[in-house]
């Protein structure tokens, strides 16, 4: 059983479909037995809630730096015996505590085709720049913004009736499918899909 954490900082639709898909059975061998969240108020914390998974959260002003709450964060992910880390919609970068302890072992779901459109509102880039095809990443995680070894993308055309709400819906679709199928395919020790 592949023991995961999910890092989320606000509304947590990709962490329910990573319940979703366990609850389904779309996901075998894998349990998230901790949501961390670097907003107590984030409504992914109240789904944890609500799923009975255990939540750490904090807020980063409470802490003199990065490498003190990141110390913090590791201890709970060691007490929850966490193998590995999955970023869904988790708004800070790791710094080099949780980099090294997790080496190869933390991934990221982005909203568009890396190494384009990197860091905040991706979708909103995409459409500013007026491009045709954005889509969905995967990726390791390393010290960088969005930066690190691909691992899955999907693309999706950008259709000139598109909004930036209807284009949302079609780009969440697919991380809600493409995130659960690379987290089972690292489950079962493939590094690709
Ligand atoms: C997703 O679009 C993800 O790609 C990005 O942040 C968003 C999080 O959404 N990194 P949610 O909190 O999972 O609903």
């Amino acid at each position: 059983m592949m023991k995961i954490a999910v890092f989320a900082s606000g509304t947590g639709s990709n962490f329910e479909a990573i319940l979703e898909s366990i609850q389904l059975k779309k996901i075998k061998n894998v349990e998230v037995v901790l949501l961390v969240s670097d907003n107590p108020n984030a409504l992914a914390v109240t789904k944890a809630k609500n799923a009975s998974i255990p939540v750490f959260s904090f807020q980063a002003k409470d802490y003199p730096d990065k490498l003190t709450y990141e110390q913090e964060v590791l201890e709970k992910l060691t007490n929850h015996q966490v193998d590995f880390i999955v970023l869904a919609g988790y708004m800070r970068l790791l710094g080099p505590v949780l980099l090294k302890a997790y080496d190869g072992k933390i991934i990221n779901v982005h909203p568009s085709l890396l190494p384009a459109f990197k860091g905040k509102d991706a979708i909103g880039q995409a459409l500013d720049y007026g491009v045709k095809v954005t889509g969905v990443t995967v990726h390791f995680v390393d010290e960088g913004m969005d930066t690190g070894p691909i691992i899955a993308q999907e693309s999706v055309p950008v259709t000139m009736s598109m909004t930036r709400e209807t284009l949302t819906i079609k780009i969440q679709e697919i991380e809600h499918r493409l995130l659960p199928e690379v987290i089972q395919s690292l489950a079962n020790k493939e590094t690709t899909i």
